[in-house]
């Protein structure tokens, strides 16, 4: 994995472990300290510490896959909102 490159795997039953050179802010913009290289993002949406995972899913017992759903639209044609729609 080249450095300047960031990658994200959604874990199964876990979450968003975001690895490289990212910035993570809020929808308007401020940043939210990291202070690492690597991160785990909440996707099952019970973390207390959100948007970081904390462990949680464990305890709810979280499902769901590493790759796409069955049945879903690949991301190349699936139709995503626009940053700039999702503010208004
Ligand atoms: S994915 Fe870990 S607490 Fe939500």
């Amino acid at each position: 994995m080249p450095e300047d490159e960031v990658v994200i795997t959604p874990y199964r039953d876990g979450p968003l472990l975001v690895r490289g050179p990212f910035t993570l802010q809020d929808q308007d913009g401020n940043a939210i300290e990291v202070g690492r290289k690597t991160v785990a993002l909440c996707r099952c949406g019970k973390s207390r510490m959100r948007p970081f995972c904390d462990g949680t899913h464990k305890v709810i017992r979280f499902k769901a896959p590493s790759t796409l759903e069955d049945g879903r639209e690949s991301p190349a044609s699936a139709r995503f909102q626009r940053d700039d729609d999702a503010r208004t």
